[in-house]
């Protein structure tokens, strides 16, 4: 798979470099690439062959409708993350993404610490959190919202003090049957790959978490490496699944 770097030519020299370093990828040349990280004037893009262009837009008609109208505290995810019990929980988002349910979470009065382990997703969450943190409507809730380039088991393995709760939202393979508007989230997914290692990952986050570990997968789907959570919560096409921590009062986690 093929995926390169373009800029605008108004953009600074120094920032295609910074995305250079940070992605690793190369600058397009004259070769055909898949993908295409676009640096404009205003934001970071990625480019696939024949779709619209991805970006991260927190101030988006979607999100902004979530914000406002999305039903608080009372939705799934507000629900199966704790928020109603406590005001303002630590979550750690172990699979951000594109960084939609965080920003959920934060609208909602938690601190998020997001961990990313694709340099891709990373740098377009990370451009779009620069403008969230701009723009006045948004930009309280963008300050609850800290982002890391890093594979969460690595990062929670070593992580003091151990986070509330912890987020695990992994990708699950598409059926091929959506719909035409979700294109663009299956050829993104296509490039970032599979979460074959979701399991492991359930388990380091229920050691470390104190309070509980809520993972996203699909209605009907087979609980995460098959184990069973204490409830879950159900809607029309997703399901939440809660577990308790495996080691809810050592608060010295040396793992092995
Ligand atoms: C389905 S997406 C998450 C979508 C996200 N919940 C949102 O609202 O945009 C899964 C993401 O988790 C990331 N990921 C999976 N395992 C990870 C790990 N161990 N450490 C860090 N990131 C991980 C993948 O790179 C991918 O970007």
């Amino acid at each position: 798979m093929l995926i390169a770097i373009s800029a605008d030519s108004s953009v600074p020299r120094a920032k295609i470099q910074r995305l250079i370093e940070t992605t690793g990828l190369s600058p397009c040349g004259d070769e055909q690439t898949d993908y295409r990280l676009h640096l404009s004037d205003t934001r970071l893009e990625l480019h696939m062959h024949g779709m619209q262009p991805l970006y991260v837009d927190f101030t988006a008609s979607k999100a902004r409708h979530r914000r406002l109208h999305g039903g608080g505290k009372g939705q799934m995810l507000a629900r199966a993350a704790g928020l109603r019990k406590h005001q303002k929980p630590e979550v750690i988002d172990a699979t951000a993404g594109l960084g939609c349910d965080a920003f959920v979470l934060a609208t909602l009065g938690a601190n998020v610490t997001l961990l990313e382990r694709s340099p891709i997703a990373h740098a377009l969450l990370a451009d779009g959190l620069r403008r969230a943190r701009n723009e006045p409507e948004i930009a309280t809730i963008a300050s609850r919202m800290r982002l890391i380039h890093s594979d969460a088991d690595d990062w929670l393995r070593v992580e003091q003090p151990r986070p509330d709760a912890i987020y695990l939202d992994p990708m699950f393979p598409t059926s091929g049957k959506t719909a035409q508007v979700k294109k663009e989230m299956q050829c993104f997914h296509a490039l970032i790959g599979r979460d074959d290692d979701a399991s492991r990952l359930l388990e380091t986050a229920r050691r470390l978490a104190t309070r509980r570990v809520f993972v996203k997968r699909p209605r009907h789907a087979e609980a995460l490496g098959g184990q069973t959570a204490a409830f879950s919560l159900r809607g029309k096409s997703t399901r939440f699944d809660v577990y308790l921590p495996t080691n809810p009062s050592a608060l010295d986690s040396s793992i092995p």
